[in-house]
């Protein structure tokens, strides 16, 4: 047996359970991969409440990003051996001991690379690189990225300052050091926070990216950008009812993962782990990630 995440129930991180289930082995075209790192995402708590996905059958295991050593290649494989580092995906099952995915499904992990950096910067990549390529962002632009200290947040910020555009970044106070770092302007959200915005960009803005939903669409729509060039991952609604753009993660691939783990290991992409817990304490990690608020991603360490 090995063990894996799994809840039985819909609800907060309370339902969540470490149970054994039987050891998966890798078939044809397969690899099992022993995970030594598996980042969490609101995406895991939106299902886990139930209501997200339709039908979404219990019980279910939990978890959409890894990163681990490949212990066991079935037939057909020929581009890993037992001993290679990766990183890779998964639809649902990444906090577990062992993974078993399609061999296109797992990178190279870079040797230098922090285990749970490696197992934290898949989906927020990803997520961040669509959504900055969807705005078609240059030079010329000043966009507005909410909740910029988030898992999306941080990478956002730097895929769009690499475009050469001014990136204006909302965040609390404790963040803002960190993202003036990135060279992103930080201006705190909450009460007064629309002229903060304006005082940060007298100029004005041509571009958001939302990563936060609520009054975030109404906030640039009021700060004179147009409504195509602001792209939420987070408020479904305002797609439909305000014609913004919906751009979030979506296709992947193992080359565009390699690229990210490689970026990352040579310090040009930054992802800050605001917290590692180990698989008995997935609890305690899900209430981390459940406030909302820090710096970066949330990561289990497995064993
Ligand atoms: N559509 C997609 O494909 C897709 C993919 C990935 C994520 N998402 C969604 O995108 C959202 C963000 O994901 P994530 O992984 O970045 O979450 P996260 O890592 O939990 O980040 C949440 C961030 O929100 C900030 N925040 C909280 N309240 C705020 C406010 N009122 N204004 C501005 N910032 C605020 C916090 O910053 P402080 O610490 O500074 O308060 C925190 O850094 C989630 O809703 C997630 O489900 C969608």
């Amino acid at each position: 047996m090995s063990q894996a995440v799994s809840y039985s129930k819909y609800g907060g991180p309370d339902v969540l359970e470490v149970i054994d289930v039987p050891e998966p082995h890798a078939g044809e075209g397969q690899v099992r991969v022993a995970v030594r790192a598996a980042g969490l995402n609101p995406f895991d708590v939106k299902v886990r409440r139930g209501g997200y996905i339709p039908n979404h059958a219990l019980p279910s295991l939990q978890g959409a990003e890894f990163a681990g050593v490949i212990d066991e290649v079935g037939p057909g494989v020929t581009d890993w051996t037992a001993g290679d580092e990766v990183l890779g995906w998964i639809g649902r099952g990444a906090q577990a001991e062992f993974v078993v995915v399609p061999e296109d499904r797992v990178a190279a992990k870079p040797a230098e690379l922090d285990w749970a950096v490696a197992g934290g910067i898949g989906l927020v990549s990803n997520t961040a690189k669509r959504a900055v390529d969807s705005l078609d962002l240059g030079p010329g632009d000043t966009v507005l990225v909410t909740a910029a200290a988030g898992g999306v947040g941080v990478m956002a910020v730097q895929f769009a300052t690499a475009t050469g555009a001014t990136v204006v970044g909302t965040a609390s106070e404790a963040n803002h050091e960190f993202l003036r770092g990135l060279g992103a302007i930080p201006v705190a959200y909450g009460d007064g926070e629309l002229d903060r915005l304006r005082a940060a960009a007298p100029d004005g803005y041509t571009a958001a990216l939302d990563n936060i939903g609520g009054d975030a669409i109404r906030t640039a729509l009021e700060l004179g950008i147009p409504a195509e060039r602001i792209n939420t991952i987070a408020d479904h609604g305002a797609v439909e009812e305000l014609g913004v753009q919906g751009v979030g993660g979506g296709r992947k691939t193992a080359e565009e993962l390699a690229g990210f783990a490689r970026q990352a290991a040579d310090g040009d992409l930054v992802i800050p782990i605001r917290g590692t817990y180990h698989l008995p304490d997935v609890v305690a990690a899900y209430r981390d990630l459940e406030t909302g608020h820090g710096l970066g991603k949330v990561v289990l360490l497995i064993p």
